[in-house]
């Protein structure tokens, strides 16, 4: 099982904000950035740890610091953009690649306009955003990406999912770590996530 529902009160009540079709841009865009951070604190839940010393004003402490491991943050534009915001005040020092992906209202199909990624991509660990899971061939696009390139620990972190996109991913690449706040109902007949939030793109940027 590598498909997690991660579930925590603030998630939920600020998911439900989220969804609020009231909600305005400013408080859509902050809330998206705290949901990431909520669930970026489980998705690193296991980054290995190594023993450090540090010096306090008074003494010796023994403690533990994140072993010397190179993070990538990959947004999938746009939507995945602020979502990395969130992300970043967590791993500040994390290399940032970008995957341009558009839906093609028609087909579904996601359709690539631009990838630029760290040139050492594949050695790193690599967290991929993306607010919305719904058909997942984004996401499945964004991950073949990736593993194109080489890279081979990969996690995935999304606010809401729908049923189909989780069963989707999960057949094309059963060895990602896929984390959301919610799996929803279903997909309507535009593909999109029923109850969901609406375009996330459009919710975060204003722009419809
Ligand atoms: C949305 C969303 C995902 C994709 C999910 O982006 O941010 O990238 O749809 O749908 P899927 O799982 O069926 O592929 P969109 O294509 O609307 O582009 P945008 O972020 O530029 O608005
Ligand atoms: N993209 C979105 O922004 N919302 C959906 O519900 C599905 C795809």
């Amino acid at each position: 099982m590598s498909f997690f529902r991660v579930s925590h009160p603030l998630i939920e009540h600020k998911l439900s904000i989220l969804r609020d079709k009231n909600t305005s841009t400013k408080e859509f865009r902050e809330l998206v950035i705290e949901l990431s951070m909520l669930l970026a604190y489980e998705a690193t839940r296991y980054l290995p740890l190594e023993e450090v010393t540090v010096e306090t004003p008074i003494a010796q402490a023994k403690g533990y610091m994140i072993m010397g491991k190179k993070l990538s943050v990959v947004p999938i534009l746009r939507a995945g953009l602020i979502m990395a915001e969130g992300i970043l005040k967590l791993i500040p020092s994390a290399r940032v690649g970008h995957i341009g992906l558009y839906r093609d209202p028609e087909t579904l199909k996601p359709v690539p306009y631009y990838c630029k990624l760290p040139n050492d991509i594949r050695d790193r660990d690599v967290f991929v955003v993306d607010p919305m899971l719904a058909t997942g061939g984004s996401a499945v696009t964004a991950i073949d990406i990736l593993k194109e390139r080489g890279c081979k620990n990969i996690i995935f972190i999304s606010l809401i999912s729908a049923p189909e996109g989780r069963d989707f991913v999960l057949s094309r690449h059963p060895d990602v770590d896929f984390f959301v706040a919610s799996i929803d109902e279903r997909l309507n007949d535009h593909g999109y996530i029923v109850p969901g939030l609406g375009d996330a793109g459009d919710r975060l940027f204003g722009t419809k």
